[in-house]
């Protein structure tokens, strides 16, 4: 039976490829990748730090097949889950396509782990759904950015006797309205805790391209925090070319004082 791996191949330095993880992708007979150059500024570092992985863990030759990233429409926000099914429905099509072309098992390597914000399972049961090509397929599971922000701030992510939350950017402002007190945030291009009503009451730990050469990590009360997590933003990308961050905000006891 035909194979396909889902690889989680941790967020961008190969020590934080897994042992199961590098022997997947070396019994792949080619990587499906996505060619997203078309849409997102600044991929060229990400393809160079996904080909660096390859290099460290694959002796030898290894063969990507690129597929052209349908496009997002990203105009209708009313209606985003639309909008993102449609995009898997297209991302799925244009891999059914590929995997009919190039014959062989597949890997996909996926940045992080597979089950955090990211659509490879999604996109693969609906290649299953639509029956042109059949399979059976595995998860390697990969360290996401979120244990690695956890490990270098030396963090426990939740808090004595409180629970977490992992979100995105764009839920941010609504999930700490609703109340929600100790957050991993991700997906965040704007920052938004800059948007939070009273960032004195917060504590942040944040961490842009962690594992990556220029890993930046900066931590405080948000309000005093903010500045200096902008400029560093900035600065991080113009070195490496790309920016991705991730924080966990937990909300101070009463009058905003430091634990
Ligand atoms: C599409 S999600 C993928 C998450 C990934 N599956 C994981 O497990 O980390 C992309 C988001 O993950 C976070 N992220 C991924 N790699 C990162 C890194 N090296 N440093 C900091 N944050 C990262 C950022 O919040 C980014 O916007």
């Amino acid at each position: 039976m035909r194979r396909v791996r889902i690889i989680g191949i941790g967020p961008g330095h190969p020590d934080q490829v897994t042992a199961e993880a590098a022997r997947a992708m070396n019994e792949a007979d080619y990587f499906l990748v996505p060619d997203k150059s078309a849409d997102h500024a600044g991929t060229d570092g990400l393809l160079r730090a996904r080909e660096e992985i390859c290099r460290r863990h694959i002796p030898g030759e290894y063969r990507v097949v690129t597929v052209r990233d349908p496009e997002r429409d990203r105009d209708d926000p009313s209606d985003y889950r639309r909008a993102v099914e449609d995009w898997h429905e297209a991302r799925a099509a244009a891999y059914e396509q590929a995997m009919l072309e190039h014959p062989g098992d597949v890997g996909f390597l996926v940045w992080g782990d597979p089950s955090l914000y990211d659509s490879t399972i999604r996109v693969v049961e609906r290649v299953l759904a639509r029956g042109a090509v059949s399979f059976d397929y595995d998860v390697i599971p990969g360290v996401s950015s979120l244990q690695l922000l956890a490990a270098r701030h030396r963090l426990v992510l939740n808090d004595i006797g409180t629970s977490l939350m992992v979100t995105t950017g764009r839920r941010l402002p609504a999930e700490a309205a609703a109340g929600a007190d100790n957050l991993v945030v991700m997906l965040d291009g704007a920052l938004r805790c800059r948007t939070l009503p009273a960032p004195s009451a917060w504590h942040i730990w944040w961490g842009a391209n962690l594992g990556s050469p220029e890993e930046a990590l900066a931590s405080g009360r948000l309000d005093e925090a903010l500045d200096d997590i902008v400029s560093v933003r900035t600065r991080v990308k113009a070195a490496a070319g790309w920016v991705m961050d991730t924080y966990l905000l937990r909300r101070l006891p009463s009058g905003g004082t430091e634990r």
